[in-house]
């Protein structure tokens, strides 16, 4: 039994309320993006001072293309400013950054600046911070799919195909699954974030919205993980 173990070793965050958050206090739709993207800044900070290992942030899903196109400018934007901006300090602070999500789908800018920050960081252990930007669940588990359906093609012996060298095709192959996950703003669904794995993750619903989260609502759910009891499906011991 793991009841009151350990810290998580990796958490998601679905960061959501950043647009009420704006409504909130009477400021636009961007400046809640902006108060939410300075806010992961932070929140990386306080990861490393807790030496949580893994943080994976829920940054444009394939669902938000949906929205306004001035809104979706204004995020694009937004991840590729924080994207250069932050290389210095993401070397000086020793964070690995990653980004998963379908960049086909991408600006040659963005992509360009991901792929470079990806190389330029991979050494980089302290924290592990990845950002999923136009990412989707089944969108990722469908990606890995034809993958495999290629490699069959190819000739792998799918008798052969196990969880493990399905995860191996996941845009998160080499990140372990996320132990907790926190969604804020009061929202109690998954939105198409991770949905293989976090088969297994303890849930953290909470009612603030993202730029308001800080460390003392950060305590608050690693508080609530350390006292549950992770089964994965085994019957407890009397
Ligand atoms: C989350 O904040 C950030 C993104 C989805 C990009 P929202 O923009 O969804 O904020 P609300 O849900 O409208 O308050
Ligand atoms: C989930 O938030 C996606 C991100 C945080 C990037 P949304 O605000 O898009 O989710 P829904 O629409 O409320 O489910
Ligand atoms: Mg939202």
């Amino acid at each position: 039994m793991d009841k009151g173990a350990s810290n998580p070793r990796h958490i998601a965050i679905i960061l959501d309320g950043n647009g009420r958050y704006a409504k909130k206090y009477g400021l636009l739709r961007q400046q809640g993006h902006k108060a939410g993207a300075d806010n992961v800044e932070e929140m990386g900070d306080i990861f490393i001072a807790k030496g949580i290992e893994y943080m994976t942030v829920y940054a444009f899903s394939t669902e938000n293309w949906k929205r306004s196109e001035d809104e979706v400018t204004y995020l694009m934007a937004l991840m590729k400013r924080y994207l250069s901006k932050n290389k210095v300090d993401a070397l000086r602070k020793g964070i690995r950054i990653r980004v998963i999500g379908d960049r086909s789908g991408l600006s040659e800018d963005l992509r360009r600046l991901i792929v470079s920050m990806e190389e330029d960081t991979k050494e980089m252990k302290k924290l592990n911070l990845t950002f999923a930007i136009n990412y989707g669940g089944r969108d990722e588990i469908l990606r890995a799919s034809k993958k495999l359906a290629e490699r069959a093609k190819e000739g792998l012996d799918l008798k052969t195909v196990d969880e493990a060298y399905f995860s191996s095709l996941l845009d998160t192959s080499d990140i372990p699954d996320p132990d907790l996950l926190i969604r804020t703003s009061g929202e109690e669904r998954i939105s198409n974030f991770l949905l293989w794995q976090i088969a297994y993750a303890e849930m953290y619903f909470t009612d603030k919205y993202w730029p308001e989260f800080t460390e003392e609502d950060l305590d608050l759910a690693i508080d609530s993980y350390r006292h549950r009891e992770r089964r994965f499906g085994a019957r407890k011991e009397d």
